[in-house]
């Protein structure tokens, strides 16, 4: 039986990790600690606090006390660390932010672990942090995918946060014996993703009949893998990989933006042959080419040959399954959407809950 710590478990693939693990080990008490940053939705986990064995903490990662104190109190064993700013553009456009929360929280956490797991009362413990492909930076058409040796050269403000972090963690391992583990997953799709990322936000568009941006030509390749598989990597990590070791998670899943794009709009067209309400000819007619992304990574592409062959991963789901299931479940939780888009997601938590701290 674990005691887990989720940090940024309100979040897109923090939430989804929550309803996996509760349904997968029912045994298991999860502790979410979030935020609750524009990213963080509490009404994400509106089922999991039904649950006697989960327990949501809103506080921030940069809060040292805090987290000793959550280590203690709840004999945390494991800490599976999504906490992060996740959006490029935002980084782009405004880093302190990034450099704060993926860096400064990333050892304000390793400070924590060490302090409680190694200094004060040492204890069989796991550290596990969950980074992305962004640090290995662009790959050109012809390249091979990511390996876990492959340098790092991180573009965006975002990336080199993340990889900041990725090697304090690392040095955590090798300095002090901290037992830690990093995954490195590629571009994630599925239910509760923030709309504004590519996916979410081009689904959401066409149902209101808005422009669907595509920044520059629309070829750059990013390698879609839904989060459940992620968190089947994570899982797999956590139970069966070694301390001190990196594990590429990735779905061998290529696709430029502009046939992503062009792929939602099919399968919305398909659904609603005469438009929606907001937009009657085809959803295309929508898409709208703007200004690229400054630094724009042109291609990522994940070898997972490693989490494979050493730890049995392989994704369950299909793109082909994944993406209609992901384009039902927006389709089905318009409110869930609206409240964000609206703004209004925030109060509804405070209407809606009792802090259980
Ligand atoms: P997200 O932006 O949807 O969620 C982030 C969560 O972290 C939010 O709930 C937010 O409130 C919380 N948070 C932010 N700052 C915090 C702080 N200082 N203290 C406590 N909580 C804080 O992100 P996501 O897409 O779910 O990504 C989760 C993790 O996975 C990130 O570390 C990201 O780098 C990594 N990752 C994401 C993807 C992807 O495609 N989304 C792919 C690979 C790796
Ligand atoms: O690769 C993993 C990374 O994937 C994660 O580490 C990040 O947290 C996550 O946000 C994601 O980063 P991307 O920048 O790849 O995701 P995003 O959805 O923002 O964009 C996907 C691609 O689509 C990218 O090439 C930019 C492009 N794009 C995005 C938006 C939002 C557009 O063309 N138009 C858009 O409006």
């Amino acid at each position: 039986m674990k005691n887990i710590l989720v940090t940024g478990g309100a979040g897109f693939i923090g939430t989804n990790f929550v309803y996996y693990w509760l349904a997968k080990y029912p045994e298991d008490h999860i502790i979410v600690l979030d935020a609750l940053t524009y990213a963080g939705n509490r009404a994400n986990l509106f089922e999991a606090e039904k649950n006697p064995k989960f327990k949501f903490i809103h506080g921030n990662i940069l809060d040292q006390p805090l987290v000793e104190s959550l280590l203690k109190n709840h004999k945390i064993d494991t800490l599976v660390h999504f906490a992060a700013e996740s959006h490029v553009d935002r980084s782009i456009h405004g880093p302190d932010e990034f450099i704060n929360t993926n860096i400064v929280g990333t050892h304000t956490l390793l400070k924590a672990a060490k302090k409680v797991w190694l200094d004060e009362s040492p204890k069989n413990h796991r550290f596990h942090h969950i980074s992305t492909d962004e640090v290995y930076g662009s790959l050109k058409p012809k390249d091979s995918p990511f390996k876990e040796i492959t340098p790092y050269t991180p573009n965006s403000p975002y990336a080199a946060s993340k990889a900041s972090s990725d090697h304090l963690v690392r040095a955590y391992h090798e300095t002090y014996g901290l037992q830690t583990s990093i995954s490195n997953c590629s571009n994630n799709y599925g239910p509760y993703q923030f709309p504004e990322k590519l996916i979410p936000l081009v689904i959401i568009n066409i149902i209101n009949g808005k422009p669907l941006p595509v920044y520059g030509d629309g070829r750059q390749i990013r390698d879609w893998l839904h989060v459940d598989d992620h968190n089947l990597g994570v899982d797999l990590i956590l139970n069966r990989g070694k301390v001190g070791e990196t594990y590429n998670i990735g779905g061998n899943n290529e696709w430029t933006n502009i046939d992503i794009v062009k792929t939602i709009c099919n399968l919305i067209h398909e659904r609603y042959p005469n438009g929606t309400s907001a937009h009657s000819n085809h959803p295309q007619t929508l898409i709208t080419h703007v200004k690229d992304r400054l630094g724009h990574d042109r291609r990522y592409a994940i070898n997972a040959e490693k989490i494979s062959s050493e730890l049995g991963y392989s994704p369950a789901e299909s793109f082909e399954t994944g993406i209609r299931k992901t384009l039902e479940w927006f389709l089905d939780k318009e409110d869930w959407w609206r409240r964000i888009m609206d703004g209004s997601y925030s109060n509804w938590i405070a209407v809606n809950y009792d802090d259980p701290k």
